[in-house]
């Protein structure tokens, strides 16, 4: 059972941002952009975007070039929905929410946290808990039946697009 006092960085959550907090790349290489200090554990949401709310975006522009390449990924918030996108495939992208479903930390915060290519896995960094591209945890101290939210996505691959 995981404490309070067990999570790594806790803190309040911060402010919602409108947009990129965090993204990584291949072999799990992450980079943490501007901003994003002190909110490690952002306050998570698990909710699916609101109807109507959408993001389309070019795997080819900046802040998005990390989805270019498989292993890739992304943090995003739109409106106010933490998502997680993640370049699994030549033609997939997935959408998760960042809440972990071990202790509701924001996986993106997390330096460990990487798309496992040989293995298929996204790991939440946290504490190395591992999820198949459904969600389900196959893996750490997330519970067997814990599973991470998923939004609906769809890619482009010719095109680079992607659509939330
Ligand atoms: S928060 Fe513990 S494995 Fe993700």
């Amino acid at each position: 059972m995981l404490n309070d006092s067990d999570h790594p960085r806790h803190s309040a959550p911060c402010h919602r941002r409108q947009f990129l907090t965090r993204m990584g790349a291949l072999a799990g290489a992450a980079a943490i952009l501007p901003g994003l200090g002190g909110c490690e554990t952002a306050e998570m949401h698990t909710a699916p975007p609101k109807k109507g709310a959408t993001l389309n975006f070019d795997v080819a522009v900046d802040p998005f070039k990390p989805l270019a390449a498989v292993g890739g990924f992304v943090a995003a918030d739109i409106e106010g929905t933490a998502v997680l996108l993640v370049r699994t495939a030549a033609k997939e992208v997935l959408a998760f929410s960042r809440a972990c479903p071990h202790a509701f930390l924001d996986m993106a915060a997390a330096p460990a946290s990487k798309y496992d290519v040989a293995k298929g896995v996204w790991v939440c960094g946290w504490h190395i808990s591992e999820f198949k591209a459904d969600g389900s945890a196959v893996a750490g101290p997330a519970s067997p039946s814990g599973k991470l939210d998923k939004f609906a996505v769809t890619f482009d691959g010719a095109k680079g697009k992607v659509t939330l």
